[in-house]
Order: C-alpha cells, then sequence, then structure tokens
C-alpha cells in the first residue's frame, strides 16, 4: 500500500509560496527560485558539483512513486495553465467548495469533490493502488496533517529567504504532531528532507 506523502519546496523563512501569488505566478513573486532544483538545466554550476545527479535522482523518485495526487482548488486554478494537464501523469483529486464536470487531460484527470479533503483522499487512495498520493496545496496538506491522514512529509530546504507569502505550516493546531526523522540528502542547490509523521492523537482545526 503507497503513502500519503506531502512533499513540497520551501524557504528557510518557511514559506512555500512567495508573495502575491496570481494567475502567471503560482509561486508569488520570487516563489519561482523554490522549484529551480528540479530543472536539470538551471544551473551549470550544480552540474559540475554533481548536485544535478542527487536532485535529479530526487524528481525521478518523485514521478515513479506518484499514483494520484490531492490539491486545493486554488492549486488547480492557478496551475492547471502553467502544467497543461496534470502536474504529474496521474488523477488529479481537487477539493473545492464549487463542483464542476471532470477535466480530462492529456495526461491525466481532474476529479472535484465538495465532501472535503480526507474524501477527496479516500478517492485518490484507491486510484494510485499501491504508489503514493502526493499532497500538492498547503492549505490541504495542512487539514489533512491536522486529521492524521499524512504518513510523511518530504520537505525540499532552498537556502532563500521570501519574506512574505503562503507559509507551509501555519497556526497552533499542529504544534502537537511529532516527527521521525528518515533521510537526509543535501546538494548545492537544496536540502531534501524526509519525516514521518507519527501516529497519535490527531490536532483540531480546520482552515
Ligand atoms: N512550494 C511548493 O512546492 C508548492 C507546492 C504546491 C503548491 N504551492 C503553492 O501553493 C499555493 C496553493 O495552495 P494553497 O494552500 O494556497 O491553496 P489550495 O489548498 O490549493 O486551495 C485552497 C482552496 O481549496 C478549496 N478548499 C480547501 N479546503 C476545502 C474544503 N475542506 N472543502 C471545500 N473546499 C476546500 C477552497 O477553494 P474554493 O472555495 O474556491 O473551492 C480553498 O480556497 C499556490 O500558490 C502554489 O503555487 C507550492
Amino acid at each position: 500500500v503507497g503513502a500519503v506523502v506531502l512533499d513540497v519546496s520551501v524557504s528557510l523563512d518557511g514559506f512555500a509560496t512567495g508573495p502575491d501569488a496570481r494567475p502567471g505566478v503560482p509561486l508569488g513573486d520570487g516563489g519561482v527560485r523554490l522549484h529551480e532544483w528540479m530543472f536539470a538545466d538551471s544551473g551549470q554550476r550544480a552540474r559540475r558539483e554533481g548536485a544535478a545527479d542527487i536532485d535529479q535522482a530526487v524528481v525521478a523518485e518523485l514521478f515513479a512513486t506518484t499514483g494520484a495526487v490531492v490539491m486545493g482548488r486554488r492549486m488547480f486554478d492557478l496551475g492547471v495553465a502553467e502544467w497543461g494537464g496534470t502536474p504529474f501523469p496521474v488523477p488529479c483529486f481537487v477539493v473545492t467548495h464549487h463542483g464542476r464536470e471532470d477535466l480530462v487531460t492529456d495526461n491525466g484527470t481532474f476529479h472535484f469533490f465538495t465532501d472535503g479533503a480526507a474524501s477527496a483522499l479516500a478517492r485518490a487512495r484507491a486510484a494510485a493502488g499501491d504508489k503514493n498520493v502526493l499532497v500538492h496545496s498547503p492549505n490541504i496538506a495542512r487539514q489533512l496533517l491536522r486529521a492524521g491522514l499524512v504518513d510523511e512529509i518530504h520537505l525540499h530546504l532552498v537556502p532563500i529567504l521570501l519574506g512574505g507569502g503562503g507559509r507551509l505550516f501555519d497556526g497552533t493546531e499542529m504544534a502537537g504532531l511529532r516527527f521521525e526523522p528518515v533521510a537526509l540528502k543535501q546538494s548545492a542547490r537544496v536540502a531534501h528532507l524526509r519525516y514521518r509523521v507519527r501516529p497519535g492523537p490527531s490536532a483540531e482545526g480546520a482552515d
């Protein structure tokens, strides 16, 4: 059975999105630097130092292990034009208050659900089979973490400061969660950190 994984790039000051995320600038001002490590051709120096090998192996593993994606409506609205399809070639489950018909793209289908994050996750798990479900929105991730439904957190810690925008973790409701280090890989551009979420009483609250 696959795991439920929050996989996200985050700045040193804890932001998953820079200020003023908007159509055409989905990661906010300066936020595109959060994902530069994913692109092999974006760093000559990094490639010379072997960073690209580490980073590209992380990306390859992410694609190979992801069987379904859960995201919020904001991520869908901001991302779909950029991706030109689904972000990974797998079914994507969008949590929204405003239902709509499925959107079929060349590489996968977006399904829209109005009955909450946990329900969308249950459908994603079924679709993923023995692969992982990737949680692809900070807001949805917080809801699922509080509900005790996330197995692992994969953070890509990028040495930049964004100064504002969307925090990955916010509020005190999750302060009781505990994490167990699983792995650490370091390239010249980014530190890849993995934590297992320790089972325990789930935190309360909703966004
Ligand atoms: N750094 C990274 O690696 C990374 C990764 C992924 C995303 N991001 C960034 O994160 C941002 C998007 O994430 P986000 O956390 O801001 O928003 P989000 O989770 O994508 O979307 C939030 C929206 O989802 C809907 N929603 C959420 N919970 C719901 C519920 N329980 N029931 C019904 N509808 C619900 C609501 O929209 P409606 O009311 O309109 O339906 C809500 O406004 C983007 O800027 C993206 O670029 C960064």
